[in-house]
């Protein structure tokens, strides 16, 4: 895969193609980071994420991991026009791929439209080579494109996403040809969702995961069903560690409601059959249904 071809069109295309969508979903959990000390960010690109951050989080000490060295450069420019403070940020011109768990542990990793690059046997390696450098209770921010449920949505999605595959297989030599969702990678390196927004009609998700540290962990939502029988989850079922404000929907003290009606139905005698193996299509099911995509 050789981004170097494409990196001086990547932002022209982005902009003719998506506006200002993409941006808005890297930059979705922007404020979440600000306890951050220690940020590794893969596949970074041209730098537009990167930007933003050490803009809202000056003290950021930052290592950028990227293949590509026209990306580097692109990225390195942005920085310079934006005028920021770079004396704390590192970049690693290398293949994510060959990335050796370091003793330095992140608490944030940060890895925009990267990993929809690569075929579910890479994601299986990637995932948790980077998930072994984080701290306990990181955070990881990721912004992709995903399939919707069903219907017209799912049909646009299908048909913009075979055309970018085929644009960046074409132009990049871009090693998966479909896409792969990295939760069950995520998950099982030891990550939990905290919150995932869909945007433009679900054909793209940003998601807030973290760390978590328990042996046992529950996937995002509890199987409650709704009038029409749908599964969705109880709006803020995390209990995790967490940093989040208490008005965040997300935080802890925040998860009570829904856990009680789990208890109350006795829904949690299935638990362990939900964590055992359906727990996916479930979470892809549940955030559809119980998030309304924005335009
Ligand atoms: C689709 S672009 C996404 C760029 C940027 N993160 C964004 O949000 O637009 C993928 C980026 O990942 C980089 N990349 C691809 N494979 C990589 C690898 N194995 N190791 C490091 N960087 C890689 C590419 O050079 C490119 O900059």
């Amino acid at each position: 895969m050789n981004f170097d071809r494409l990196a001086p069109y990547y932002n022209g295309l982005e902009c003719l193609l998506a506006g200002g969508l993409m941006q808005r979903c890297r930059t979705t959990f922007l404020p979440e980071t600000k306890n951050c000390r220690n940020a590794l960010l893969v596949g970074e690109g041209t730098g537009k994420f990167l930007v933003e951050l050490l803009r809202f989080n000056p003290h950021l000490k930052i290592t950028c991991v990227e293949h590509s060295e026209k990306m580097i450069r692109q990225a390195r420019q942005r920085l310079a026009r934006a005028r920021l403070d770079s004396s704390q940020l590192h970049f690693k011109h290398m293949d994510a791929l060959d990335w050796t768990p370091t003793t330095e542990k992140f608490d944030l990793v940060a890895t925009h439209f990267f990993l929809d690059c690569f075929r579910a046997g890479q994601l299986e390696k990637l995932v948790p080579l980077l998930a072994k450098s984080t701290a306990p209770g990181a955070i990881w921010l990721l912004a992709d494109f995903q399939m919707p449920g069903r219907g017209l949505r799912r049909i646009r999605a299908r048909m913009i996403i075979a055309a970018l595959y085929l644009f960046f297989r074409f132009s990049t030599s871009l090693p998966a040809s479909r896409l792969t969702p990295p939760d069950n990678f995520l998950r099982a390196a030891g990550f939990v969702l905290l919150d995932r927004r869909l945007k433009s009609l679900g054909l793209v998700h940003s998601d807030i995961w973290q760390k978590s540290d328990r042996a046992h962990r529950r996937p995002v939502g509890n199987p409650i069903r709704d009038k029409r029988g749908f599964q969705r989850p109880a709006k803020r079922s995390f209990r995790g560690p967490h940093r989040c404000s208490a008005s965040h929907s997300c935080h802890p003290s925040a998860g009570r409601g829904g856990n009680r009606i789990l208890r109350r139905s006795g829904l949690l005698a299935v638990w362990p059959a939900v964590q055992n193996g359906r727990t996916d299509a479930y979470d892809m099911k549940s955030s559809e249904t119980s998030k309304n995509p924005e335009a």
